[in-house]
């Protein structure tokens, strides 16, 4: 009888280098072909809930969901009130008695931690201020299928690094033996601490992490040009400070024009057009931003079952 392992995807350096090359190989073959087992079978049900907005992730999880034969599970943040009415840990207890999953975006990492210590079944984090490992399997699935093999590809992250993304592509990119690159002005690059996990990360696959503040040097040469809103979710109050701050880092023809025509330009969705990225760019042929957005489907879905795979102790296929 294989050893049930409870596991939780909390962030990007929750899977070893091999653990993402497996999760990512098994989106792909999700996306090739339906999948024929159905690891949500019963069904059993999937809790999602959201304590900030949401399109893309609620949409694909809930199609992904259904499409591992689950059942999809609105639970409405706010009425639920987690945290306010009932603490973190009564609401985690409470959840893993109901559900297979639970699927969560919230504002603290720590507070999904607390769920993941109590719930007793998988815990996904579905955007946190600090990570946001979901969209980055979609995001290293869409560049594997424009670019090929990961390991050696150089992606520049252009704009706020202090952000969920900027932190999830050093961990995630690191993981893939990448060379991540993250250029953002004073203030908002990731923090030492993160750098130093990215550096321990490269260290085993052979990728790096490098800030550079110069948007242009930063780009030079990438096979991958990202980025991402300026501003946040929770962030809306500083808005006027921040569009002084990144007006430089636009990811604009002129600034893509470093990089070549091969590389390719993603951004997480929804876009400010003629802010942190062109219309020009994100309309234009070396954008994947759509195929990134359907990956969010393919990605997470792989995720599941990968966690449910490790909880029963066999891949289900
Ligand atoms: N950094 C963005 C990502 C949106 C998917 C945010 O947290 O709002």
């Amino acid at each position: 009888m294989p050893v049930p392992v409870l596991r939780h995807f909390l962030r990007d350096d929750d899977l070893s280098p091999a653990e993402q090359a497996e999760v990512l190989d098994l989106a792909a073959a999700m996306k090739r072909a339906p999948y024929d087992a159905k690891p949500l079978a019963g069904p059993q049900s999937v809790a999602m809930i959201f304590d900030k907005p949401t399109l893309r992730t609620q949409v694909s999880f809930g199609a992904g969901i259904a499409e591992l034969g689950g059942n999809p599970m609105l639970v409405e943040g706010k009425l639920a009130g987690i945290g306010v009415r009932e603490s973190v840990e009564d609401v985690a207890r409470v959840l893993g008695r109901q559900v297979s999953v639970v699927v969560w975006r919230t504002f603290h990492q720590s507070d999904l931690d607390t769920m993941a210590a109590h719930a007793g079944v998988p815990v996904v984090n579905a955007l946190t201020d600090d990570f946001h490992p979901c969209q980055l399997i979609a995001d290293l699935l869409t560049v594997r299928e424009h670019k090929g093999d990961l390991a050696g590809l150089t992606v520049a992250f252009v704009g706020d690094g202090a952000c969920n993304m900027g932190n999830s592509w050093l961990l995630a990119g690191a993981t893939a033996g990448m060379h991540v690159r993250v250029s953002a002005p004073e203030g908002f690059m990731p923090s030492q601490a993160m750098f130093d996990r990215a550096h321990e990360i490269a260290r085993g696959t052979g990728g790096s992490a490098t800030a550079e503040p110069d948007p242009k040097t930063a780009v030079d040469g990438a096979d991958v040009v990202v980025t991402d809103t300026w501003i946040s979710m929770g962030k809306e109050r500083e808005e006027g400070a921040r569009a002084a701050a990144f007006a430089a880092y636009s990811v604009d023809a002129d600034l893509l024009a470093c990089a070549g025509p091969d590389a390719i330009v993603l951004h997480c969705l929804p876009a400010y057009r003629g802010k942190e990225i062109s219309a020009e760019v994100l309309e234009g042929p070396q954008s994947a931003v759509w195929d990134e957005a359907e990956n969010r489907r393919h990605a997470q879905k792989a995720v599941l079952a990968w966690l449910l795979r490790t909880k029963e102790g066999a891949l289900l296929r």
